[in-house]
């Protein structure tokens, strides 16, 4: 039987779900989303969920919940771009109490990687991967040979005195009015600080900038391979969904 995992994606400003097809690796349906509640605490965000699952297909087996946290022992450790409430949280038991089902609770980036690696601009890549995620924040996630290095904060690297997510993210392209070429300034930045610290084979670019990819690559300066992310917006919800099901869903 088909197995069809719903994936949850908690961001800083919008909350994205979706029924993933983990055999096929694809939605079933829509993505759909809902701005995130504020102040984004779990207990005004789990009715926004439970509207958000209530409109989608029938899912089975565990919900994967995406978080843009630390995520140890299925406790949210840290709350960057989201409200503070949110530290000690045990995502799956929230799931468990709103949605009636199991469900692995992880960092966003982890699960935007695990859907780039497994179907996306990662496919078939061996060597070592750093994922980043541009959005409110940066995300990251590193692979080796496949395999997840859990919890990365490499947006959360000091850079120029500050956090590189207030230096680089793509909130910080929009709030500021930077064109592509003083955005990728800062971003070469960056990726020149993270060659230089992790010598990585590929780094694979990702969030809703992925899709303008063709706009700012001439404008990249990188030792490694540079590829845009596949999924795009999709991929947390993807992730989320897959890595669920690879737990034992
Ligand atoms: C958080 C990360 C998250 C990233 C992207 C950062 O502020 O610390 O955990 O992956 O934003 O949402």
């Amino acid at each position: 039987m088909t197995r069809r995992l719903l994936g949850i994606d908690v961001g800083g400003s919008f909350i994205k779900a979706g029924v993933v097809d983990v055999e096929a690796g694809r939605l079933v349906g829509e993505l759909i989303s809902a701005p995130t509640p504020q102040p984004s605490s779990p207990e005004a965000m789990m009715p926004t969920i439970a509207g958000l699952a209530a409109q989608l297909p029938e899912a089975t087996g565990p919900v994967g919940l995406a978080f843009p946290a630390v995520v140890k022992s299925g406790k949210a450790r840290t709350a960057a771009n989201i409200d503070h409430s949110w530290i000690g949280a045990d995502g799956a038991a929230l799931i468990r109490r709103t949605l009636n089902r199991d469900a692995l609770f992880l960092n966003d980036a982890d699960a935007a990687g695990v859907a780039e690696m497994r179907l996306g601009a990662g496919r078939g890549v061996s060597g070592s991967v750093v994922m980043l995620t541009f959005g409110t924040g940066i995300g990251s996630a590193l692979f080796v040979g496949g395999r997840l290095f859990p919890n990365t904060e490499l947006g959360h690297m000091e850079l120029n005195g500050m956090d590189s997510e207030k230096y680089a993210s793509a909130h910080i392209k929009a709030m500021l009015g930077l064109d592509w070429p003083a955005w990728m300034d800062r971003v070469n930045v960056y990726l020149d600080r993270m060659q230089a610290l992790l010598w990585p084979d590929l780094f694979i670019l990702g969030g809703a900038i992925s899709e303008r990819f063709a706009d700012f690559a001439p404008l990249l300066h990188c030792e490694a391979q540079v590829r845009p992310a596949q999924f795009g917006n999709q991929a947390g919800v993807l992730g989320a969904a897959l890595a669920a099901a690879e737990a034992g869903g």
